[in-house]
């Protein structure tokens, strides 16, 4: 592992030109902090698998500044690819479209797509107009890890494995782009995340879902990278349906992340929550981007207290509750 002495970037141009020289660098978008590297350098790109001991099967997302910048790298730009674009650019949507060879086999683990997004934050879209090329960047995490939604979360598991850090706060959204292959005639996500199938539907009509089964090993995902154990805190969960009542078993330190129920002001459950150390409350099933956003600052807060076991109440499955259930399902693995 290179050992690399982080800095923190004090503007964006300053984070630029470590970009432009083949540095790693993380910064803030609006759904994580990512870790960029100049996506056309493959020995750049090699560093950000490096850093994050991240296997070479994964392919990254690409960052652009702008619908021109993405419509360069790819073969073909389709009609559906403007329509979403056009609908969700700047935003939480990564499109798969058919890449050319200035993109790095390394960027997309040897596919013939490349997952391309405009992000919506303006430090990283700052950073992506000084830096003059588009920027690689998977979440600033080490692999299989819980995603960063600050810039300590990233420090606190990549310092001195990258070269500097754009502190932006809080990322609003909180988890991951959602991924649409638009590599076949038929729409498909391989990712649920950040912008609800509800809403891209609502555009382009029914798509198919083929998230996989996070039950299930790798070789069973249609998206690669999509591993069945992901975005896991180092300590055991459990999960729990929306309606369960949540009790710790005796003897075990115990945690629950979970979230109020029909916007009532008592923590979720209460008074059934019982005999547990730490509850963590990301909202309440009205605002479901607000559980969004706290998601994984609650699940690193109760990772960090050395409980023996995390309970986790589940969302209701429509909008962003279906994104943050798989996220639940792949951090049980
Ligand atoms: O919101 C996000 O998407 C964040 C921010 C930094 O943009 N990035 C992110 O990257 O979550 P990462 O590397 O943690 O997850 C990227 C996932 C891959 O694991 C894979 O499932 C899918 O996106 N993906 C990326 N490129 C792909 C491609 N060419 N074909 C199919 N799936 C792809
Ligand atoms: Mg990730």
């Amino acid at each position: 592992m290179t050992t690399r002495t982080t800095i923190r970037c004090r503007s964006t141009t300053e984070a630029a030109e470590l970009i432009r020289t083949g540095r790693l660098v993380a910064f803030p978008t609006e759904t994580v902090y990512g870790l960029g590297a100049d996506a056309t350098n493959p020995d750049a790109v090699a560093g950000i698998f490096e850093s994050k001991g991240r296997p070479t099967f994964d392919p990254l997302i690409v960052h652009v500044a702008d619908v021109l910048s993405a419509q360069e790298l790819v073969t073909s730009f389709s009609e559906t690819a403007v329509q979403l674009a056009a609908a969700f650019w700047p935003g939480p949507m990564t499109l798969v479209l058919p890449r050319r060879e200035i993109i790095p086999d390394l960027v997309t683990a040897g596919l013939p797509g490349v997952g391309i997004r405009i992000p919506d934050h303006p430090l990283a879209l700052e950073l992506l107009q000084l830096a003059e090329c588009p920027i690689a960047a998977p979440s600033a995490n080490p692999f299989g890890g819980i995603s960063p939604t600050t810039a300590q979360h990233v420090l606190d598991g990549l310092q001195n494995r990258i070269d500097g850090i754009l502190d932006g706060g809080s990322c609003g959204v909180g988890i991951e782009s959602t991924v649409v292959s638009l590599m076949t005639d038929h729409p498909t996500v391989l990712r649920l995340g950040g912008l609800p199938v509800e809403a891209i539907e609502d555009v382009i009509g029914p798509v198919e879902i083929a998230v996989g089964d996070p039950t299930k090993d790798d070789s069973a995902q249609p998206a690669p990278g999509m591993l069945s154990r992901h975005y896991a805190p180092g300590t055991p969960m459990q999960l729990l349906q929306p309606e369960q009542t949540a009790v710790a078993p005796q003897g075990r330190r115990c945690g629950l992340l979970t979230y109020r129920r029909f916007a009532q002001d008592d923590p979720a459950f209460a008074p059934e929550v019982s005999g547990f150390e730490v509850v963590e409350v990301t909202g309440d099933d009205s605002n479901l981007r607000a559980c969004a956003a706290n998601f994984f600052q609650s699940l690193r807060k109760l990772d960090a207290k050395q409980l023996d076991l995390i309970y986790a109440h589940l969302y209701p499955p429509h909008g962003l509750g279906r994104a943050l259930n798989d996220r639940l399902r792949r951090a049980i693995g």
